[in-house]
């Protein structure tokens, strides 16, 4: 959006143009931790400085075949508790990629610079061949890029996105370099962001890989869980005897646990917990106590402010329509101008 300043007079003083910056989160349940901390907190931290798209990617999560009655829930749980974590309708553009029917477009006519072989590569869909061999559909394999075109269609440069999303972006910028030297300079390369380059990726309490909305429910905490289901669960997140030595290397699943206090509790109650640990004191059933604690209390107001939210139907559904007139103004521009560079110029 170009900020103009004009002087009284109505003369033109200068014009700065913030930023594009577009980011989303498919919609496969209730959004958990690792969301959080990985993407959302930086979107609220965003939303002042640069022009943001943020959206549910719902095309996205059809790859899995969803119960269509569980849909539209899904898409108000991630929505709601996005605006919950702090994102404001007013400042970005909160919208269902499936409103956006330019997306789909683009996704078409990138699909034809998209070689099967490079996208066969890619490890989340060779993860995916892995976890579902009954189902490997095509809408996996070019995921990348239906990525590539929710990105290019606001000709964004900057992508906040957790660490498991890297190779992602990195495929939407050769795309995007593909388009530019077939057919004129006409996309930007987006690059990911993250607030002092730190890349926060929470695991799951069981110790096994990262924290996902659909993998084992019970080592992942929600948004909307209450507060003796989150006590409940890290109470049984993995933990071992303890260390043997003085200031041990921790075992990946103890140090998930000092991420997560770090940050939902006190820097001094880290201080005394890291401290016992390094003089091998540490317990912790009292950790773990004191973090359920904290992080209840850390998820309490994000949890029934969503709930309000989701309660109210006719204002989900006017953020999402009024998102998605925002989204379209640019979007449209964009395949006017692609269509013409590709050759579809007809009349
Ligand atoms: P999920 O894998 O839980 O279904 P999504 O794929 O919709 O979540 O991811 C939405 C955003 O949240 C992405 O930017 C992703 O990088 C980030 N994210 C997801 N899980 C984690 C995690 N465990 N730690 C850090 N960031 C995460
Ligand atoms: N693929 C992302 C994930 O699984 C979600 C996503 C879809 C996305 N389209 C995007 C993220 C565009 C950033 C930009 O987390």
């Amino acid at each position: 959006m170009a900020l103009q300043i004009f002087l009284t007079t109505g003369h033109y003083l200068c014009s700065m143009s913030k930023e594009i910056v577009v980011s989303g989160i498919r919609s496969t349940g209730h959004l958990h931790l690792g969301n959080y901390f990985g993407a959302i907190q930086n979107y609220v931290k965003m939303q002042d400085a640069y022009e943001c798209y943020f959206f549910v990617a719902d095309y996205h999560s059809l790859t899995t075949h969803p119960d269509p009655k569980d849909l539209k829930a899904n898409v108000f749980h991630v929505l709601a508790e996005n605006i919950a974590s702090g994102l404001d309708p007013n400042k970005v553009a909160l919208y269902a990629q499936s409103d956006i029917p330019e997306i789909p477009e683009l996704y078409l006519m990138l699909n034809m610079m998209a070689y099967v072989g490079e996208l066969e590569k890619v490890p989340t869909f060779k993860d995916k061949v892995r976890q579902q061999p009954d189902n490997v559909n095509a809408g996996l394999l070019t995921y990348p890029v239906l990525m590539t075109a929710d990105i290019l269609i606001q000709k964004a440069v900057k992508v906040p996105v957790g660490k498991d999303q890297e190779q992602h972006l990195e495929m939407a910028r050769n795309f995007a370099q593909r388009f530019n030297s077939r057919y004129g300079d006409f996309f930007p390369e987006p690059q990911v962001f993250r607030f002092n380059n730190d890349a926060v990726k929470i695991m799951s309490l069981d110790g096994n890989g990262k924290m996902s909305k659909s993998e084992n429910v019970n080592a992942t905490i929600y948004l909307s869980d209450d507060d003796d289901i989150i006590k409940k669960k890290i109470m049984k997140a993995k933990t071992d005897a303890g260390p043997t030595e003085p200031n041990a290397v921790m075992p990946d699943y103890i140090q998930n646990l000092f991420l997560l206090m770090s940050l939902c509790s006190k820097p001094e109650t880290v201080d005394i917990y890291r401290n016992n640990y390094n003089n091998c004191t540490i317990r912790y059933g009292d950790m773990k106590k004191q973090l359920a604690e904290d992080m209840a209390a850390f998820v309490h107001p994000i949890r029934e402010h969503a709930w309000e939210l989701q309660k109210d139907e006719a204002l989900m559904r006017k953020i999402l329509k009024e998102g998605a007139e925002k989204a379209r103004i640019g979007a449209s521009k964009t395949m006017a101008g692609a269509r013409k560079l590709i050759g579809i110029n007809y009349y």
